[in-house]
């Protein structure tokens, strides 16, 4: 079986014909990796993740899923490809229980549901302790983490994830990493979107950056912390000042 899970190469993608926002953007996912695209507002890191599961289409460029080009993926259709798709906003339903949530996620699995939704309660000790709480009422934190339960309902090995730490206070920020972190270890795939580059850098396997729609620079995750330029840009050093 081929080492990378998932591949894009020179997607060229947008909202609008004819005008694109990825302008040529190649990555590649590892088995069992954590990758993490990081980048400005705006540089399409969001419309990367979506063009992949379909949701923005793609004018040039190729696909690819465990070494197997795949054409014109359909959104609804991702967890039969072994994709799991959590969006930045939205990936919840408040105002439905946190139970109500994980049967929903798991409403395609049939006969295996209830024994699905038991391996989940004890994989999330903490949502078996507010199965009847709204979703709502759950911290952020709690929020992100039923989200990736409600992911995890389809077995995906592979799970793309747009800013799951956004707002989250550092130590809520650092538990949704260790735990994506700790699917890979079992085997998950993961490209994550985010913009605590410090902390997802020291916990990534490997690292994008991409602006303006271009892949700017990428490496491994443990390099790009150490790199002077991307420390100045992205993790609080100096900034180069314009015109200054
Ligand atoms: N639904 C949309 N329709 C049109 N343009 C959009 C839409 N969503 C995002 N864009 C534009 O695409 C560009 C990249 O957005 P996005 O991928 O969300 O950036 P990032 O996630 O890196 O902040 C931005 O210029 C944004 O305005
Ligand atoms: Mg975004």
């Amino acid at each position: 079986m081929t080492e990378i899970a998932l591949e894009a190469c020179n997607i060229i993608a947008g909202y609008v014909p004819d005008l694109p926002i990825l302008r040529g953007v190649s990555i590649k996912v590892k088995r069992g990796s954590l990758n993490v695209v990081i980048g400005p507002n705006g540089a399409g890191k969001s419309t990367l993740i979506k063009a992949i599961v379909g949701l923005v289409p793609v004018s040039e460029g190729n696909v690819f899923l465990r070494g197997k080009e795949i054409d014109g993926i359909k959104p609804h259709l991702i967890a039969r490809y072994g994709i799991s798709y959590v969006p930045q906003i939205d990936n919840i339903f408040r105002t439905l229980t946190v139970r109500q949530n994980l049967e929903l996620a798991l409403r395609a699995s049939g006969k295996n549901a209830n024994k699905r939704l038991t391996e989940l309660l004890e994989q999330f000790p903490i949502l078996s302790d507010k199965l009847k709480e709204k979703a709502g009422a759950l911290s952020g934190g709690q929020r992100q983490f039923l989200a990736v339960a409600m992911a995890l309902s389809t077995y995906p090995d592979i799970i793309l994830m747009d800013e799951p730490s956004a707002g989250l206070a550092p130590k809520a920020a650092q538990e949704i990493l260790e735990l994506l972190r700790d699917l890979t270890n079992r085997g998950v795939s993961i490209l994550l979107i985010e913009q605590n580059v410090n902390q997802a850098l020291r916990l990534a396997d490997y690292c994008y950056i991409l602006a303006e729609g271009r892949n700017q620079v990428d490496g491994k995750a443990s390099d790009l912390l150490n790199d002077s330029i991307v420390g100045e840009i992205y993790l609080g050093g100096k900034r180069l000042r314009v015109g200054a």
